[in-house]
């Protein structure tokens, strides 16, 4: 569920594995107006449905819905995918999970453990992100514009705000950079930032996935860092709400990737 929701890979996504693990199933995108997001989702759990992934506005109002959720959904407060079962919802973000092995994937030997990391923004997608990294044992500064929304994601997920205009010097000795606002993004302005402080070793993360190659990226591996692009983060969210629906642990693969691409 989403508003909109057309441009949406998911069913592209879960529709290849549900193909592939020969299961009878089907993955639909439901377009839902925010004032309809409670009565929808109740409906669908009458229906019948397994359960639903949320996206963009319905992530908080999803957390409010569900009956109950697990601690890491406590901490991000929000949740992207819900499962039904005996009459209750409950609610879980996968996207902390999504982002820790798209990292896994693009870097191997890489450890957050110790790690420095600069996170830019503090949206819904930052919370994720920096719950994920501070879990694993990184040390975490957020940037954002507004600099008060990245007080109140440190002071309720951990990890030190920044004032944006510090960014470029934030990259001295870090480990991880990661962008999680909308800049860069397609019909967006493009992210402004220096990277000339940042040591050729650490990674550099984009949750962007269109277009897939964002100036930051194509910046990165120009002077030699490892680039971690969005799809990573969207296929392996979706690898534990899958197993949860339909019972099969799903694989993300090159030909998957392929798949998923050719849908935009
Ligand atoms: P999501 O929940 O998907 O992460 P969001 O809550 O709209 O989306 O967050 C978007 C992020 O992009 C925010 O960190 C936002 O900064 P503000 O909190 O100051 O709004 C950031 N962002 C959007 N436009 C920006 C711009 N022109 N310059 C800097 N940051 C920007």
């Amino acid at each position: 569920m989403g508003f909109p929701v057309a441009h949406s890979l998911s069913p592209r996504l879960h529709n290849f594995w549900l193909d592939r693990y020969g299961i009878d199933g089907a993955y639909v995108p439901l377009p839902v107006a925010p004032e309809h997001f409670s009565s929808a989702l109740r409906s669908l759990a009458q229906l019948g449905f397994a359960g639903v992934n949320v996206t963009v506005p319905h992530k908080e109002a999803a957390f409010a819905a569900a009956d109950e959720t697990d601690d890491l959904a406590k901490r991000i407060g929000a949740i992207n995918m819900l499962t039904f079962k005996d009459g209750r919802i409950f609610g879980r973000n996968t996207d902390a999970f999504g982002f820790r092995e798209s990292l896994r994937e693009a870097a191997p030997s890489w450890s957050a453990k110790g790690a420095k990391a600069v996170v830019l923004g503090a949206g819904g997608a930052a919370r994720a992100v920096v719950a994920a990294l501070i879990d694993e044992g990184a040390a975490v500064t957020v940037a954002n514009r507004t600099r008060s929304r990245a007080e109140a994601l440190t002071a309720s997920i951990g990890g030190m705000a920044a004032d944006w205009d510090n960014r470029a010097r934030l990259l001295a000795g870090a480990d991880l950079l990661v962008n999680t606002t909308v800049l860069g993004m397609e019909g967006k302005d493009a992210l402004d930032l220096d990277l000339g402080a940042l040591p050729k070793s650490a990674l550099v993360a984009d949750i962007v996935y269109v277009p897939l190659e964002t100036k930051l990226l194509v910046e990165a591996r120009r002077r030699g860092n490892t680039a971690v692009d969005g799809l990573g983060m969207l296929l392996h969210q979706a690898r534990p709400a899958f197993a949860a629906w339909f019972g099969r642990e799903p694989e993300v693969t090159a030909e998957l990737r392929r798949h998923v691409l050719a849908g935009r």
